[in-house]
Order: C-alpha cells, then structure tokens, then sequence
C-alpha cells in the first residue's frame, strides 16, 4: 500500500491529515491520473580511467569466446549474448556507458577497442547461433555405430514343448483332453481311486490340505471325473499342474505338471497298454528300446512303469540314468475294477489302461539336464536354448 501512496498530496484532500478518516481517503481516493510515477532510479555511472576501459575491454574480449563455445542450446547461447553484449545490462553495454565518462582525448581509442571487442564476439555469437540452428535441424544425436538391439523372440517353456509333443501324437491315436481341477476333493484324489484309508500319501507331510479339500496330488483324479460325465468308449489326455509337499531338490519340486491317460472301452487289455505306450514312446524319442517293470499303483491292476533307453549315453550308463542304461518316463496299468466301479462303471462289461508321466522329468532326461531345478528358474539364458 505504501507504494501506491502519492509522493505528494496532489489534488487530494488538503485538510485534517491528524484524522485517520482523512488519511484513509487520501490513501484510497486519489485518482491514478494524478498521481506521479516514483522517480527513475538512474544506475551510477562508474567513471574510468582510460587504463581500467582498457583492461575491462580486454577481460571481456577474452571471457566471451569461452562462454559462447560453452553455449550447448539456443535457450544458453541467448543467455551468453545477454550476458555479454545484451543492450541494457551487457557487459558491453556497461563499457559503452562508462565510454562517456571518460576526458575527451582518450575517447577515440577506447571507442575503437570497444568495437573491435564487439565485432569479434558477434562474429562468435552468429557462429555459433548458425551451428546450434543445424544441430537441431539435425535431430537428436544419433551413435551409429551401437549395435542394434534384436526383437525379443520368447519361447515355449521346455515341458510346455514335451506336453504339446505327447498332446500331439496321442491326438493322432484318437485321444481327445480332458482337465479337471487344481483343488480337488480328497475322494477324487485319493478314495475313488481305490487308496486305503491308511495309504501314506494322504498324509500332511506329503499332501497340501487347503480345509475341505487337497490340492491334487496327481492328475488321476481326472479319470473318476471323467468317467462320471461320459459314457465309454473314453481315450482321453489329462495334463495338468500337481501339487506335493516335497522339498525342492535336484529331483523333486512342490509343484510340478502330469499328463494323465486314460483309455475304457469294451475287451481292452494289457496287450492295448503296451503297444499305445511302445507306439508312442518310439514317436517322441525316436526308435529306441522300452521295457515294462511290474510296480504297483492302488488304482491299476496288474501296474508297469515304463522305461526307455537311455537318450545321453544310449545304454552304456552315464549320471543321467544313474549308470542303468534306462530312463523311467511314466506309470502305467489296467485300471483297477474298484476304480470304475466307484466312477459307476460297469467293471463286468468295460475294462481300461491307464498312465501318468512327468514331462518335467521326460524333458531331463531328453535333454541330459542333471537338476529339476532349472527348469524352474526362468532364466533366460537356459531357456533361450529351447527356441523354435
Ligand atoms: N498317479 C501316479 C503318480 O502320480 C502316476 C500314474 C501311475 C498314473 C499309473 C496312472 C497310472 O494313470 O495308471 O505317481
């Protein structure tokens, strides 16, 4: 408010300025027209002698290249010109001025350096302007000669690529796929397919338990589910994620895939097994030896694992068979009259096959890798190797 107030009374009110009433209305009421503009404050003009024009001309001269070399855009280089030969407040602008205070006779030289200085720095200053002007016409620096970066190609996991190639050829034997869920009743996984009720697996340390139900231990409870919905003939292909409370080591992870057959028809037999399974494992390792060892599963009777000749050291032992010459790749059998039975199944007129395989373990031992592990830890450098 203070700034607003008249330097002089001009035309305002004259008299009682003891009353605060009165002070009020020569402070707000006094028309703008009248009111004079606050003096121009005028810079002291230095006064020099010819020798201190002569060495501020020289300072100058040689502080300016540097600071428009140093100019890198157009915003900079407009702040260096200012700086150094802006008409109000350059440096040389300040000579010009002090240019009139100096006596008479030395004018004339200290004219002629000022303007010397002047034209080398705006010769400097069009130069660079033009340069920085064709640096951005140019765009952006560009380095040529970095290397390219290649387009991400990503690829399918290697046990995605055996359970697509196992999908594959029995779609072929006339198989179609059949899912079920992740958590699975106890029954499906357990009671229906014929375990006791003291059966090992269903204990904590094996299973996950989530309340009433289990997270599915195998992808068999898939075939009491299917044999539930669809009437026989059934070849179906159940792949699926199976869960087991088993630490992870360079053989077993908590959580790992299945693919799951099943196969129930009217005069099925054993002879049905071994040739689908025969046919398809000289399919996905190329022609190579099998052999069927007697085992034993609650759910098949009789039950056969299946195994192959070693694909690493053809036979001759290596750590990848563990020296045998042969690589288990599934479980197998007739599947168990009680299991159909449970699935409503007339077991007097219909009988099956059945199996369960790893892909995880098939894809190690198609590959030699020596640890599950890997296959778990997504690292890129290990499954780039399995690009297609
Ligand atoms: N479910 C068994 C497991 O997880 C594998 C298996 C064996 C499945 C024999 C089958 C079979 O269908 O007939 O170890």
């Amino acid at each position: 408010m203070a700034s607003r107030r008249p330097s002089r009374n001009a035309g305002g009110p004259t008299q009682g300025f003891g009353s605060p009433l009165t002070l009020a209305i020569a402070l707000d009421f006094t028309p703008a027209v009248t009111r004079r503009p606050a003096p121009l404050t005028v810079s002291r003009i230095p006064r020099m002698t010819l020798d201190e024009f002569k060495s501020a001309a020289e300072s100058l001269r040689a502080d300016g290249p540097a600071q428009i070399a140093a100019a890198a855009t157009l915003e900079a280089w407009t702040d260096a010109r200012n700086h150094l030969v802006g008409r109000t407040s350059g440096r040389l602008s300040e000579l010009m001025t002090a240019l009139g205070t100096l006596p008479k006779d030395d004018r004339r030289e200290a004219g002629q350096l000022a303007n010397a200085v002047k034209q080398e720095l705006e010769a400097l200053l069009d130069a660079r302007h033009a340069e920085l002007m064709r640096q951005q016409q140019r765009g952006p620096a560009i380095d040529r000669t970095m290397p390219g970066r290649a387009a991400w190609r990503g690829s399918v996991h290697p046990v995605s690529l055996v359970i697509d190639e196992v999908v594959e050829i029995f779609r072929e034997l006339g198989f179609t796929i059949a899912l079920g869920p992740e958590a699975e009743h106890a029954w499906y996984n357990f009671g229906a397919l014929n375990f006791p009720a003291d059966h090992p697996a269903m204990d904590l340390h094996d299973t996950l338990y989530l309340d009433d139900l289990v997270l599915r231990t195998h992808t068999s409870p898939v075939q009491v589910r299917t044999l539930q919905q669809y009437p026989p003939p059934i070849r179906i292909l159940a792949p699926g994620n199976v869960y087991r409370a088993d630490p992870f080591d360079a053989s077993h992870a908590p959580m790992f895939s299945q693919v799951e057959g099943l196969v129930v028809d009217e005069g099925i037999t054993f002879a049905d097994l071994k040739a689908t399974l025969t046919r398809f494992a000289n399919r996905f390792f190329g022609e190579t030896k099998t052999r069927f060892r007697p085992s034993f599963f609650p759910f098949t009777e009789p039950s056969a694992e299946m195994d192959v000749r070693c694909g690493v050291c053809k036979g001759t032992g290596c750590p990848v068979c563990k020296n045998s010459g042969w690589v288990e790749i599934l479980g197998s059998g007739m599947v168990h009259p009680a299991v159909l039975e449970n699935a409503g199944i007339d077991s007097e007129r219909y009988t099956g096959w059945a199996f369960g395989m790893g892909p995880a373990r098939t894809a190690l031992a198609r590959h030699g890798i020596p640890d599950i592990r890997i296959l778990y830890d997504s690292d890129v450098r290990f499954l780039e190797q399995f690009a297609r």
